[in-house]
């Protein structure tokens, strides 16, 4: 998909005309200028764009080959930041078709009542990536790791599946997601939407997570064939939709950390607080590992121990912690320019 097929471009281009210039195609004049190509270095700075600047001195373009490098989330002038806001949740609006069904689905999910958007990152090349493998088949572990070994820009190739769980690495699987929120005290009659793609493995697995969570649905259960026929073969816009629904749920709940649970849970915050409850995978594998043993059982013991151990968690709004960004330099910038940012710091760290 290109830009303008996920987003509204147009209605991009009008949001920050009173920041930023910005065509969609280079003008004439500039399409043999002499051309800069740069990847910038991802949570880099306002001093560091002050060096890129240096670039115009040579060149009429600058080719950014990749879009995705993060700004720093600290320590930037506050004009900055609120552009960055205005940005990413004023600006950038799903292109029309996306965000026509994207309402559609949600006013048909709360018709039926309030509903959590699960996350549920169980698909294969996440857990090709993580190389998590548990309660997979032999067949299926190998069928992973295949997939990692050929995938070139994943620089991880051994990995040992017991540690990354352990470690808190890996995404829950659909059963544990069922068992964390049932012991959350969610009852049977609670809608779950699944935002996500193809789940591996499919109903084997989705259907532990079924048996305690009967009103369980999908974008597939959601919406005609005709409604999804024009989104079919595009992954991106398909997950757009699944980001329009987890941004209006009541509750949010991603099963691994990513972009998307990141994007979603900053939009929510940035739209009233909205609750986004982010699972303590590695206090979860802890517990479950117990359950397997035999040392603990489903039911109250369990259940006081997984929502004491998410007491603080999806409790918003929360302070954010601005402690790195007090070095030498990040200090002298904020005494310079960015007054509220250290009023902020310090009450955050308070
Ligand atoms: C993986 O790590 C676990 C725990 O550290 C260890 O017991 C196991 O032998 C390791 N497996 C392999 C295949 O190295």
């Amino acid at each position: 998909s290109t830009f303008k097929d996920i987003f509204n471009e147009p209605g991009f281009i009008k949001a920050l005309e009173g920041d930023v210039h910005i065509v969609s195609d280079l003008p004439e004049s500039l399409q043999s200028a002499p051309r800069a190509r740069k990847h910038f270095t991802s949570w880099s700075g306002a001093s560091y764009y002050e060096d890129v600047k240096e670039l115009w001195k040579d060149h009429k373009v600058v080719h950014v080959p990749k879009s995705d490098s993060r700004l720093a989330n600290n320590g930037l002038p506050i004009d900055i930041q609120r552009l960055r806001c205005r940005c990413l949740y004023q600006a950038l609006r799903f292109s029309d078709p996306i965000e026509d069904l994207g309402k559609k689905l949600v006013e048909r999910l709360k018709s039926r009542g309030k509903f959590i958007a699960l996350h549920l990152r169980y698909e294969k090349d996440m857990l090709a990536f993580t190389g998590c493998t548990y309660g997979l088949s032999e067949s299926e572990a190998d069928e992973l790791r295949i997939m990692r070994e050929k995938t070139s820009h994943w620089k991880l190739k051994d990995i040992n599946s017991t540690e990354q769980r352990s470690g808190g690495n890996c995404p829950l699987t659909p059963h544990e997601v069922g068992m964390f929120l049932r012991a959350m005290g969610y009852t049977k009659s609670t809608w779950i939407y699944i935002a996500a793609g193809e789940i591996y493995g499919g109903d084997k697995y989705i259907s532990k997570l079924r048996s305690y969570f009967p009103n369980l649905v999908s974008k597939e259960v959601l919406a005609t064939k005709e409604e999804l026929e024009k989104f079919k073969n595009h992954a991106s816009q398909v997950a757009a939709l699944d980001y329009i629904i987890s941004v209006e749920s009541d509750v949010f709940i991603p099963s691994h950390s990513g972009n998307m649970a990141r994007a979603v849970e900053g939009h929510r915050r940035f739209l009233g607080h909205r609750k986004t409850l982010t699972p303590d995978r590695r206090g979860l594998v802890e517990l479950f590992g117990l359950l397997e043993k035999g040392e603990l059982t489903e039911g109250p013991k369990l259940s006081s121990l997984v929502t004491k151990m998410h007491k603080y968690r999806g409790k918003a709004p929360q302070g954010r912690d601005m402690r790195p960004c007090l070095g030498a330099r990040a200090e002298h910038d904020l005494g310079q320019r960015n007054p509220f940012m250290k009023t902020h710091s310090r009450s955050a760290s308070a």
